[in-house]
């Protein structure tokens, strides 16, 4: 038997530790938490897409009374993304949340599901996807979707 460590990489900081760019799109996934339908959780989750080709794809979540038919603000955003650009890699996620005390004050934490759907992203364009996990408090910042989810299923697994 043995153990092992797996490590993973995040970076805590504050905005002005961050580039022009991604103090940015913050600022449009916290934008986007204005556009959330959240009527029975009232928790208003927004996501903005950067893509290298320079658009901004925002997202927010949308909830429905049939709760599971709901959708996170993150795979809102990048299934939109994939579908209006299928052939541009996504460069840099920032994702916000909001409840009725306003922002969050430590970083948004995304569920399973956009973790696994972010995975398969990066794996389909061949490009790593930086993310911003926004909070008042502090930001963290990750290099890879592949941080967020270790020992994740993927492709690789079905051959
Ligand atoms: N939610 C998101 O949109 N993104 C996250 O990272 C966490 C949770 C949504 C789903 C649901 O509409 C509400 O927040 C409460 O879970």
């Amino acid at each position: 038997m043995q153990e092992k460590e797996i490590k993973i990489r995040v970076i805590a900081c504050q905005l002005d530790e961050l580039t022009i760019e991604e103090r940015h799109l913050i600022e449009k996934a916290k934008e986007a938490t204005n556009l959330s339908y959240a009527p029975y959780s009232m928790f208003n989750v927004g996501a903005a897409v950067l893509l290298d080709n320079g658009e901004v794809i925002q997202g927010s979540n949308q909830e429905n009374a049939a709760y599971p038919s709901g959708l996170c603000a993150e795979r809102v955003a990048m299934f939109y993304t994939n579908s209006r650009f299928p052939n541009v890699a996504p460069k840099i996620l920032a994702v916000a949340g909001r409840s009725k005390d306003g922002f969050l004050k430590q970083p948004i934490s995304p569920c399973g599901s956009c973790r696994q759907v972010l995975l398969e992203t990066e794996l389909r364009y061949k490009q790593d996807i930086e993310i911003l996990l926004y909070g008042t408090d502090v930001i963290y910042k990750l290099f890879s979707s592949k941080d967020l989810l270790p020992l994740a299923f993927n492709k690789s697994t079905l051959k």
